[in-house]
Order: C-alpha cells, then structure tokens, then sequence
C-alpha cells in the first residue's frame, strides 16, 4: 500500500498567511498540518509516500519534509501544476503509484482517530476503493454517499442540491490502480475540475465494489483561518506539557503547557494550557497566555494577553490589548501605540488581511 498526499490547491481562503508558504505548512499545535497526514500513513502501514505538489510553496514543502528520511518513511514528489482537481492530481501519481492500491488523503486535513480502519476494511473485502466518511450538517458542501446498512456505498455526488444522505466525503480515499482508467475517462465537472467523486461513481457504474467507512472522532479541513484555530484546539486538547524549554521560577503555569528546546518562560509571566510554545521562544513577565494558544518558532511575546490564537512563527507582540481568536502570520510586529501621538492604530497590513479593532 503506498500513500499519496495531495499539497497542491491556492491556499486562498487562509490568505495572507498563504502569500509567504503553502496551507499545508500552516502550524497546528507547533507542527505543518501536512505531518498529520504523513504519521495517519505511516500508522496505517504505509512506507513510501508520494507528495503531489501545486505551484504555490513548492520548495518549501519540498525543503521542509525533505527525502521523508526524518520521518523513516520514503517520500517522492509529484509535480502537478495547476490545480485542476483532484482526479487530475492522483492522475499525475500514475506512475509513482506503479500498480499497487494507495491511500490518497488531502494534505490540509487533521483527523483525531486516524485512517488505519480505512485501510483495514479494504483490504478485508474484495473492493475497488474505499471512502473515509462523516456526518456532516451541511452535506451540499461535500461529495455525499449512498450508503447501505453493511457500509457499501451505492451512489456518490459531488456538492448535491438535494443530498442523499449527511454522509460528507471528508478526503481520505483508498484505491487500486483501477481509479486511474477511471480518471482517464473524466470530463470536467461545472466548476471546471476533474473531480475524484465522479472517478468513484463511474468504478460504481462499472459494477466495482466501493468500501466506506464513517470515521470516529473529529476531522477538521484547515482551509479557513478559523478551521486552523478550531484545530489548534482540538489538538491542543491532547498537549501532555512535556517542557524541554526554560520555565524560571515564579512562572504560574496551570493546565499543560508544551515548551519546546530554546524556549524561555520568564518569572511573572502567566500560562493557562493548554499552550504550545515553540523552539526559541521567548515570553516575558506580565504576559498572559491563554487556553488554546500556539507561539511559533522563535517568537517574542512581551507583556502581552494571548488566548485562543495560532502565532505562525517569529512573530513580535508587544502589546496590552487583549488578541483572541487570531492568527498571526510569520515575521509578524504587533506594537503599542499606548504612548504615540496622535492617537490611533498604526497598520501596515497585507493584501487579504483581516482586522477588528
Ligand atoms: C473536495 C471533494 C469533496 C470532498 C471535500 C472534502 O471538495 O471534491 O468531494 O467532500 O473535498 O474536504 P473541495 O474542497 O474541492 O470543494
């Protein structure tokens, strides 16, 4: 079983966060939301991975996951260009894939049980793909399944007016090489994509069994900037408060706080988990981190109040307005403007940012 990882698409929705880097690089709880994926794969068996890569960050992906040596996984790259599809971009995984069955899963997801159930409930049956399933409110945002009581699917449709079940395709799909003739024979859906739905229904329509499986636990598409801070949460939830940082004496620290290599907690400053803070980190006194934080990389946090919020990395806040709820991109200054005159908010802000003030 080999894995595919698609990591193309714009990133549009997590803007300006995604003018410097790819979504899939977007930190959740202090890792790429793209790592998720790989350590699913890996739990679930697989060995060698295929990354497929869209214009946007490429390198940067590339630089960052490198050969998957680091990951004791083998990692190869897949160009796909433009995006235009999912089926399109497991159709440029053709020769990677080389024959074998593969789990192809969309690099900006996060699942809290894994997919190793997926892969098992495949590989029992005599089935040409299988779909991770969820029950979701708003089924005609999603590809949707008709399921039988035994898990079979009947019919698939992508982004149904009138939706045949609650039963949201979440992204996570197993295949034998047979979806690729499938993909060959596609034309483009009304947005314009070759879309994997309809690759699946046409196997369905060519008599071939579809396995499916409703997945357990939460799923998150951290396509949206408060998708990512939703994420943040629900991975935090699970923060065990392992500190390899610095923590000095006359910290207050309650509840788990993560504190990566380098990182520095000075005396006075207030931590409520969970929090991440990550590698270099620097917080002083009087600052205030809040549940459901993450500081990235090498960050300075000076008498700052922070709850609720993704700091990507590097970023300076200075500041006693209270920041909730945000998500804070790299290289990043939030100053006071307590003392300046004329009085007001100073902004230099990037195309497609977002401010309450
Ligand atoms: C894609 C798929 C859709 C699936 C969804 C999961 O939709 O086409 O079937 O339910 O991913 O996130 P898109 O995100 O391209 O609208």
């Amino acid at each position: 079983m080999k894995g595919l990882i698609l990591a193309g698409g714009t990133g549009s929705r997590l803007r300006p966060i995604t003018h410097t880097g790819p979504k899939q690089l977007v930190p959740v709880a202090n890792r790429p939301v793209i790592e998720y994926a790989i350590e699913d794969l890996k739990e679930a068996g697989v060995t060698e991975i295929g990354i497929v890569l869209g214009n946007l960050g490429r390198e940067a992906i590339q630089e960052y996951l490198g050969d998957g040596s680091d990951y004791g996984l083998e990692i190869t790259y897949i160009i796909q260009g433009n995006p235009l599809g999912l089926a399109h971009a497991a159709g440029c995984a053709e020769e990677f894939i080389d024959g074998e069955n593969f789990v192809m899963y969309l690099g900006d997801n996060i699942l809290e049980g894994g997919i190793t159930e997926l892969v098992e409930s495949f590989q029992a049956g005599n089935h040409s793909a299988g779909i991770a399933l969820q029950h979701v409110e708003d089924p005609q945002q999603f590809g949707v399944a008709d399921v039988d009581t035994e898990g079979t699917v009947r019919a698939l449709v992508e982004k149904p007016d009138d939706p045949p079940s609650d039963l949201a395709l979440i992204g996570i799909y197993v295949f034998s090489p047979t979806i690729f003739d499938a993909i060959e024979a596609l034309e483009p859906s009304w947005r314009g994509e070759l879309e994997i739905t309809d690759a699946i229904q046409s196997l369905l329509d060519d008599g071939h069994s579809i396995d499916s499986a409703v997945v357990e636990g939460w799923w998150k598409d951290t396509g949206k900037p408060e998708d990512v801070l939703d994420a943040n949460r629900l991975v935090l939830e699970d923060t065990t408060g392992a500190v390899d940082g610095t923590v000095e004496d006359g910290t207050e620290i309650t509840g788990n706080v993560d504190v990566a290599e380098g990182a520095t907690l000075e005396a006075g400053a207030v931590i409520r988990g969970p929090v991440s803070i990550g590698e270099d980190v620097r917080i002083t006194a009087d600052t205030y981190l809040g549940p459901y934080t993450s500081i990235g990389d090498g960050s300075t946090i000076e008498n700052a109040h922070i709850e609720n919020t993704v700091v990507v990395g590097e970023a300076t806040i200075r500041t006693n307005v209270k920041i909730v709820d945000s998500l804070i991109g790299e290289g990043a200054t939030i100053d006071t403007a307590e003392d300046l005159l004329p009085e007001g908010k100073r902004l230099v802000i990037g195309e497609n940012s977002q401010l309450k003030l």
